[in-house]
Order: C-alpha cells, then structure tokens, then sequence
C-alpha cells in the first residue's frame, strides 16, 4: 500500500463489452485514476460463460491498455459476476442453533432450495438481517466450470484476481448513499442483454431477479417491425427511445409491446416484495445503459407508480475529468469500491473464499 492508500481496479464483463475502472486512496476518499469501456466481439462470452478463452484474455488485456485518462497500473482486480449465472437466495436461521453448527445448518438449509449439489458450486454467504430469534442469510454461489473458466482466463492476463462479487451488491454500493433502515428501493439495471431487478431495503440486498427484456430486445423489436439492421434500428432507438413527440411518437408505440413485458416482470416482483415483507419501495433507481434511452426514467415512474431516477455512479469518486454516459459504470465503479474498503476480502459476498 502506497502512501496515498490502496489501488484496486474492477473488471465488469457481459457479453458485449468489457468495463474496467481503477481507483485509488480510500473508501471515504476514492480517486478515479482509470476507466474505460471495450465493445466485445461475439462469441467471447455468450449468456454471461466464457465461449472463447483465448480471445477474452486478449479482450481484456486490450480494455486494460485502452483506459482513460491514463492505462489501469495494479494488477489487483475484482471482478463481478455476471447476475445470470449467481444462485442467490436467502435463508432464515434460528438463533437457538449453537456458533459451531451454524455453517452446517445453513449448508443443509440451501440444500433443500437449490437445484445444485455443494460439491458443484462455490458459494459463500453472509448475515444481512439479525431478527429478534433469527438471522437471515443470503447464499450467493456459482458452478464451478463457469467460474473456473474466467479464473482461467484472469491467470492468463496475468491478472491477481482477489474478490469475485455480484452484479446487484456492486450497484448498491456504488448507487445508494448513506444506510438508512426506513429506505426500500428497487435498483433497475437495464443492460443489452438482461435486467436485474435488485431490492434494497434495510441496508441489504433483500431480493433479486433477472429478466431476459433490455436493450437488445428493444433494438430487435424495431428492426423486426420496420426490416431495419440492428444497427439502423440501434439509432431510432437511442435517439428517440420512448419519447412521445418525437417523430409523432412513433419509435415510441413499437417499443411499446416490448417495454410493457419488462414493465409487467417488474411489477411482479416489486409486487411480490411489497406484499411479502408489508414494505413500501419508495424509489426506482435505474442504471444500465438503457438508462439512457429517451424518457425510459418518466415512462417506467408513470406505469408503475413509483418515483423514478436514474442513478448516479459517481457520487462516492472524486474525478478530474467530465465522463460522459456514467450509468455504463455502476457495476465496475461499486465492485473497485469495494477494494478501497477497509477489509475488502471479507466485507460481503467472496465467491473466491472458499476456492483451495
Ligand atoms: N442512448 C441510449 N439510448 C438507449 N439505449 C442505449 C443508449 N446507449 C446505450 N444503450 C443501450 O444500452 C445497452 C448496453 O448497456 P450496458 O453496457 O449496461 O449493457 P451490458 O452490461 O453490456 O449488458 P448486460 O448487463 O445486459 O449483460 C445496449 O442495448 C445499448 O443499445
Ligand atoms: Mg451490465
């Protein structure tokens, strides 16, 4: 560690493009030294598992080399899981169950819910409630092979992978201010590929879905309707996205079966949440680059009800220069957070804890 703190640089990949963003100094204090974005070719990554080892190494060395202002300059990194390929789920112990048998009980508990055996996964779990006679745990694992794969492939780049986070607990950290146990929030990541619905409430991630609606079914929705190529279709939507005046509401009323399929899985799950704990979620933050697509924050705040925004990454990071389109970085800028924090190894979730 330097005299100006720790430097710790976040990797975030889906099956587009390759994030990375390197701070430094301290969790209170975090500096953006590097950040930068690699559009990927297809077949690198297909549905969140690595296809093409060789090439996503040298996918990443390139997004490496190519940050701004200046190249990434540790070899420490972070890297996110893709939330597609996460087994979450919570579980609820009693305290009556002594320290020693903890681990067993919930071992045994997870068992029963999830369609894995332990010796497939590589998991690790925390404590994110503590009730009057139980704890809830939430369990985050992986299969091993999709996992293996990527640590491959960091070896390979030559890369010290030390934490393997999630997706949602990254956004969190990098979206959402100070704790406050009355806030219930909805984080909405609309990517190319899939939305993550994440519910924060008590401080804590409390729920999460993946939809398999975002950017990319919009974009094929237009060039299906209007026999446009992707990228022509690509263009309609950025510029005009779901604006109502714009080209008389045209792009707008074909995106429209679309947007209201993702809206109906919303509302499902914020409705599932609501009814299931008695809380209100009072805001939907909403980040991924579809974020950016015209109007999107109004359309969802009108059809669910609920006060809308879209998020801001960058709250917590002092930065020399002007970025633009920073709702691309709130997974990598949450996940390089974490490795400014104090004890970053064992904060949250480490799905490399466990790993021999
Ligand atoms: N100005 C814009 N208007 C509308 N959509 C936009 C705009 N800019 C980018 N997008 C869309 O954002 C999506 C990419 O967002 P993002 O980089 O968050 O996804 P990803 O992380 O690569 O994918 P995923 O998380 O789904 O695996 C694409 O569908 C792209 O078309
Ligand atoms: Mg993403």
């Amino acid at each position: 560690m330097s005299i100006f703190g720790k430097k710790y640089f976040g990797i975030d990949i889906s099956d587009n493009a390759i994030k990375a963003m390197e701070l430094s100094g301290s969790f209170s204090s975090a500096t953006l030294n590097s950040y930068g974005n690699l559009d990927l070719q297809t077949k690198i990554i297909k549905n969140g598992q690595v296809v093409n080892k060789k090439l996503l190494t040298e996918a990443i060395k390139q997004a490496i080399a190519q940050t701004q202002p200046k190249k990434i300059s540790t070899t420490s990194c972070l890297f996110a899981l893709p939330e597609s390929k996460l087994i979450l789920t919570h579980v609820k112990i009693s305290k009556k169950i002594q320290q020693e048998n903890l681990n067993k009980e919930i071992l045994q508990k997870v068992q029963e819910i999830i369609p894995f055996q332990l010796k497939e996964i590589y998991y690790d779990y925390k404590t994110v409630l503590d009730y009057e006679d139980y704890y809830e745990i939430l369990f985050a694992a992986v299969q091993k092979d999709i996992l293996n794969d990527f640590i491959e492939v960091f070896k390979n780049a030559n890369l010290d992978l030390e934490i393997v986070d999630f997706e949602s607990a990254c956004m969190v950290r990098s979206l959402i201010g100070n704790c406050n146990m009355n806030d219930a929030y909805a984080i909405i990541d609309i990517g190319g590929r899939t939305t993550i619905i994440s519910i924060y409430d008590y401080c804590n991630i409390r729920f999460t879905n993946n939809i398999s609606i975002a950017g990319n079914t919009f974009t094929e929705s237009i060039a299906t309707k209007w026999d446009l190529s992707f990228q022509e279709a690509e263009e309609f939507k950025k510029s005009y996205g779901l604006d109502p005046v714009a080209e008389e509401g045209k792009v707008m009323l074909v995106l429209q079966k679309t947007i209201q399929e993702l809206l109906a899985a919303v509302k499902k799950d914020i409705n599932y949440y609501q009814d299931k704990t008695g809380r209100k979620i009072s805001k939907i933050i909403l980040c991924g680059g579809s974020a950016l697509m015209p109007k999107i924050s109004d359309y969802l705040a009108k059809n669910i009800n609920i006060t809308s925004e879209i998020g801001n990454p960058f709250t917590k990071i002092k930065s020399q220069q002007k970025i633009t389109d920073k709702i691309f970085y709130a997974t990598v800028a949450g996940l390089a957070l974490r490795g400014l924090e104090k004890n970053p190894h064992k904060l949250g979730i480490n799905l490399l804890k466990n790993i021999k």
